[in-house]
Parts: structure tokens; sequence; C-alpha cells
């Protein structure tokens, strides 16, 4: 047999191109690739690239530009860009950097075969199609190797709603749900190879509707069945949409044990007008509503969101509207962008606020969640909360996982083997991480 063929995978973005880089791993694993962790041993390497902000979708030309001495050293080595910036560049990327031999946007991962071949065989490789078939039915079948314990699994794809900021509806297509006994078959085959929590992904995850064996069936439902897995101990999901936030998903975050305190909930804005302008079709009130019912069927749920600030015509009204909000709501996490123009999309024509305006409201904005998540944090000491063991910590002895909550825990001395849930006694809240010592 040949000399296995060396893949290094840079991802860049959403957990969903966490996931995607993994499959694209497996199925080019089934061509004799086996993954290496640096990019100078590499025979192919692929940059899984993020086009939502400027920024993201700038790296992937430095990353390139870097990369070039590499390939010219080494003439055989092949270089390959996938994920949304191949899907909204498409062979402009090629134009742009001509030493790149492969595009693939996120739909046509299953045609990396026959892309790689084309690429080896010294031809350039382009596909950005929206095919009709399930990519991921027709991707690899994982090899039945242990892994960790924590795990993605993408059930929906795509995106309908089309916020006047977003280019998700360009680079990822059309909403689709993937049928939920499969999603459920790759379930179970992930805990038997030791995954003891499944995130469930989607760019709108909670519409899901995936064909199951009696109709189209609701996330909530999907998530009722997986949690009939024996040895799946937990489940999230993300990301939200708030108006997808169905009753019986609401409920089940009350009746399902295994299913997480931890709800992400993008709101995006507090301005009504704002929110209007982005068509986000949910109101500052409708949101805050919604958040009371899901706290009320679970009390101690964590919330976070996404936020941006200085979208087109955002005033200083405006901008405090989205202070409001948070005060109201009070997040135990939560991720703030500048908003940054993507040409195609309704609001890159419209007046845009000053850099500087921009900056100093998402530092104003960033202070005041900073303190929230700080106090999320701190309210955790004194508490009995489970965690889930993944691995050796920094410090000898030392273990550390995620709490029900998403907080990481560092715990010394713990004795425990990666995969185990356990309670600990939460005793200290550090910068980014909780302290704790097992409660058995
Ligand atoms: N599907 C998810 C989020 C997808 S993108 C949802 O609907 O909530 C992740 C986050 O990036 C968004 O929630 C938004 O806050 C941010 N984002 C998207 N486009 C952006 C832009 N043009 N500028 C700044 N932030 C943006
Ligand atoms: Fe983008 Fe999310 Fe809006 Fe869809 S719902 S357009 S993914 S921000
Ligand atoms: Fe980025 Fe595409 Fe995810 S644009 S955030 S990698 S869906």
């Amino acid at each position: 047999m040949d000399k296995p063929r060396k893949l290094f995978i840079k991802t860049y973005g959403c957990q969903m191109n966490v996931y995607d880089s993994e499959r694209m791993a497996e199925t080019l694993g089934a061509q004799g690739y086996v993954e290496t962790a640096s990019p100078d041993d590499a025979d192919m390497i692929l940059l899984n690239t993020c086009h939502i902000r400027e920024k993201a979708a700038e790296k992937v030309y430095s990353e390139l530009g870097r990369l070039k001495e590499l390939k010219t050293a080494k003439p055989d080595l092949k270089i390959g860009v996938a994920g949304c910036v191949a899907q909204a560049e498409g062979a402009e990327i090629m134009r742009r950097q001509p030493m790149v031999d492969l595009v693939v946007g996120p739909q046509s991962y299953h045609r990396l075969p026959e892309l790689e071949a084309k690429a080896r065989g010294g031809q350039k490789a382009l596909d950005t199609d929206f095919p009709e078939e399930d990519k991921f039915d027709r991707l690899a079948a994982r090899p039945k190797a242990r892994r960790g314990p924590t795990a993605f699994l993408t059930v929906q794809e795509g995106c309908d709603k089309f916020c006047a900021f977003c280019v998700v509806p360009y680079t990822r297509g059309a909403e689709v749900s993937r049928p939920a006994p499969r999603v459920l078959t790759e379930a179970r085959d992930l805990v038997d190879r030791g995954v003891r929590e499944i995130t469930l992904l989607g760019q709108n995850v909670n519409a899901y509707h995936g064909a199951g064996v009696d109709g189209d069936w609701s996330l909530a439902r999907l998530i009722h069945a997986l949690a009939g897995i024996d040895g799946l101990e937990r489940i999230r999901f993300t990301t939200s949409h708030p108006n997808d936030m169905t009753d019986d998903l609401i409920e089940a975050h009350g009746t399902c044990a295994k299913l997480m305190p931890y709800l992400h909930l993008p709101v995006q804005a507090g301005s009504d007008r704002i929110l209007k302008r982005m068509n986000r079709a949910h109101t500052a009130e409708s949101y805050i509503r919604l958040v009371e019912r899901i706290r009320a069927a679970r009390p101690d749920i964590l919330m976070s969101g996404d936020f941006i600030v200085g979208f087109p015509e955002e005033t200083e009204a405006d901008f405090q509207a989205t202070l409001d909000l948070v005060e109201e709501v009070t997040y135990g996490y939560a991720y703030s962008f500048k908003y940054s123009t993507r040409p195609g999309t309704p609001a890159a024509e419209r007046a845009q606020v000053p850099e500087d305006e921009k900056a100093d409201r998402l530092q104003r904005l960033q202070a005041l969640l900073t303190r929230q998540q700080r106090a999320a944090q701190d309210a955790m000491v004194g508490r009995v909360v489970g965690v889930l063991f993944e691995r050796e910590g920094r410090e000898a002895g030392q273990m550390t996982g995620k709490s029900d909550y998403l907080h990481a825990v560092h715990v010394r001395d713990a004795g425990v083997a990666p995969g185990t849930l356990a309670p600990v006694r939460i005793t200290g809240s550090g910068r980014n991480s909780l302290a704790g010592e097992l409660a058995v």
C-alpha cells in the first residue's frame, strides 16, 4: 500500500464548520489521507473558511499568502479552500491566489474525492453547486474509532430568514433538515464510540422539521427521541432563532432531564426600529416575553445571545435600547460584534454608522455583558453542578470539563477518566473558568 498522504485542515467560523471539517477528514481518510497537526508536512492543506464578517473572510487571503512559501518549496502540495468564503467567492479565489488547487462550497463536500483526484492530477477543481442530493448521506461513513466525550451533529443547514446583514442564506443555501432516523443512527454510532454529550447544530436549528417515520418531526421530538439513547447523557442545540422557539421546545427544557440548561438565543438588537430594519420579524418585547416563558419552564437556564452594534442608521437611542434589553434579560454568556458590511446583503446599501461610533458602542455593550457573565459565573460558587470531564487540565492531576451550564470547570486530584459525568461542588470563580471538587 502507498504511504498515507497527510492532510492539514484549518477551521474558521462556527461549530458547523468544525463538524464539516471532521466529516471532510473522514471522507479524505477513505482516499488514503491521515490528518496531521502541522501544515509543514502536509500533502494537502484545506482551509475551511467563514464569510460572516469582513475580517473573517480577509483572514483566508492572509493565510493563503503565508502558505505561498510552503507551496513554492513543495510544488506537489495541494491547497484547497472550503466553507463559506469558497461558496461566496468561488473561482475568484483562484484568480486572486492562482496557487489554490481546489475550491469547494459547503453543499458539495460529498464530491471531495473527485475534486481531490482532479487536483492531484494537476487540474483546477471547483464545485460550488447546490446539488439536490443529501451530502451527509453520501459522505463516507464514520470509521468506528473511539472519540472524546463531546460531539457536534449537524441536523439542519441553511437559512430562509434573510436578516438584512447576514450572508448565511447565500453561503449555506435554503433551509434543509436531515431525516430524523439518520440523525438517530449517527447519534447512536457516536455514543458507541464514547460520546456522552451531543450538540445538535443548525444555522436555524430550532426550525428543524426533518422527516420522521410518521411525518415531520420538530426539534423537541428529535430531542426526546435522542434522550432515549442509553449512554447519551447530555443534549444541547445551537443556534436558535426566537421565532422558531415553539411551545414543545420550551416545554422540553422543563421535561427532558438530558437537555442542558443553557440556551443560545440571539436577539441582535434591542430597538424595534432596528430589528425591523434587520428583518428579524420579532420585537424586543416579544423576545423578552419569550425568555420569560423559557425561564418559567426551566428557571435556572443560562441565557446566551448575539448582538450587533452599529447596524446602518442605528442612533444612540437605538443603542441604548439594546443596553436596556440586556439589563432586562440578563445573559450568562454573549457574543457581540460591530456591524460588518457584507456585499450583496440589503444592509450594505444603507447609511453606515462611523467606525469610531461602532467601536465605542461595542466597548460599552461588552462592559455590561462581561459584568453579567461574571455575575452568572460567580453565582455558581457553593452550588453542586454536573460536570462532564473532557481531558486533563494544565496542572498535574487536574481534570477539566464543562458544567451543565457550559462553564469550564477544573477539578484538582479528581481521579476520574475523561467521559465521566459527576457532581462537582463549585469552590471558586476565576477569569474564564470555575474551580471545584467532586461532590460524591
Ligand atoms: N443563525 C444564527 C447566527 C448566524 S451568524 C442566528 O440566526 O442567530 C452568527 C452571528 O454573527 C449572528 O447572530 C450575528 O450576531 C453575527 N453577524 C452576522 N452577520 C453579521 C454582520 N454582517 N456583521 C456583524 N455581525 C454579524
Ligand atoms: Fe443569518 Fe441567523 Fe438571520 Fe439566518 S436567522 S439570516 S443565519 S442571522
Ligand atoms: Fe461563518 Fe459560514 Fe458559519 S459564514 S459563521 S462558517 S455558516
